[in-house]
């Protein structure tokens, strides 16, 4: 396994993979890795003959500070998880390499953003826009991999990928759970023993609205019923609970069984913020 820091190290190797007419497969993460991230890693390689994944905290997606000062850094068990997946390169980039200057450019993802993720964080998306452009354009890869849980980011990159006809392949991979259901995240290391298992609600909630839509009761009361179950549940806090078209990420007022549609769920338990979602109709 090779390790690069800058576009100019990996551009050699990029050189000889485009002269062996290598397939590249870019896994973008901001480290601190799980299952979730080596299942997007083992996709790559089953996809790609050369996998690189990034490893980048990246300073503009954080609508706060104090998140970015306490995103964890596992810098040697990520490298120790990579070499077992057998990666063939790891590009970690100083935050100089990544922004040599501050953009100017902002990324405006119109009504993509106005929703959801978008109106709790707001510039997050702008953020995740401007640091996967870079990394398109460094490692400029054949396909790159995402992963379900983070169904808005998804669909921000597809657009961006688009809008700016890149020539790169989106993969999305499903969302890796724990054996209990809740949706594998970094952040999940830094819930206490109660709130870990109060965050349970979050896929609890997800299953049963889907069950519910799915025998036809109309989604304003779920929506209502849902949110009783939050109030009850001490150490969460809701912030969203939305039925919406997992591409426009437009809100229906009710389910539609002819129309894609997705649940998506994002909570406080106690201060750590966590998302999840299910798809309805795929
Ligand atoms: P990060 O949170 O590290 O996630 C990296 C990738 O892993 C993302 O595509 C995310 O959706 C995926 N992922 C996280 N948890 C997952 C799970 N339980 N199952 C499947 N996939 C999962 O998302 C980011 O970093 C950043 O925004 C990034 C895209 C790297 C840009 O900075």
């Amino acid at each position: 396994m090779q390790v690069v820091y800058t576009g100019a190290d990996w551009h050699q190797y990029w050189l000889e993979s485009l002269k062996s007419d290598k397939s590249i497969g870019l896994v973008p993460t901001m480290g601190a890795l799980h299952e979730g991230h080596l299942d997007l890693i083992r996709k790559a390689k089953e996809e790609s003959d050369v996998v690189i994944v990034s490893i980048f905290v990246n300073p503009t997606q954080f609508n706060k500070q104090e998140d970015f000062d306490n995103y964890p850094n596992t810098l040697v068990e990520d490298l120790a998880k990579l070499k077992g997946e057998l990666v063939d390169f790891v590009f970690i980039p100083k935050t100089e390499t990544v922004y040599p200057e501050k953009p100017k450019l902002s990324i405006n993802f119109g009504e993509l953003e106005n929703c959801l993720e978008g109106e709790f964080r707001p510039g997050h998306f702008n953020g995740v826009g401007i640091v996967v452009a870079k990394l398109f354009h460094i490692i400029k890869p054949n396909k790159a991999f995402f992963g379900q849980k983070d169904l808005q980011q998804t669909a921000i990159i597809d657009r961006l990928v688009k809008d700016l006809s890149m020539d790169v392949q989106l993969v999305i991979v499903p969302t890796r759970r724990e054996e209990d259901g809740l949706a594998m995240s970094s952040r999940n290391l830094r819930l206490s023993a109660e709130e870990r298992s109060q965050a349970l609600i979050l896929i609890y909630s997800l299953s049963k609205a889907k069950q519910e839509l799915l025998a036809n009761s109309p989604w304003f009361e779920v929506q209502n019923q849902i949110k009783r179950d939050f109030e009850e549940t001490p150490l969460a806090s809701l912030e969203y609970f939305e039925l919406i078209h997992p591409e426009s990420f437009t809100s229906y007022s009710d389910f539609d069984p002819t129309q894609k549609s997705s649940i998506c769920v994002a909570a406080y338990l106690g201060n750590i913020r966590l998302i999840d979602n299910l798809p309805i109709i795929p």
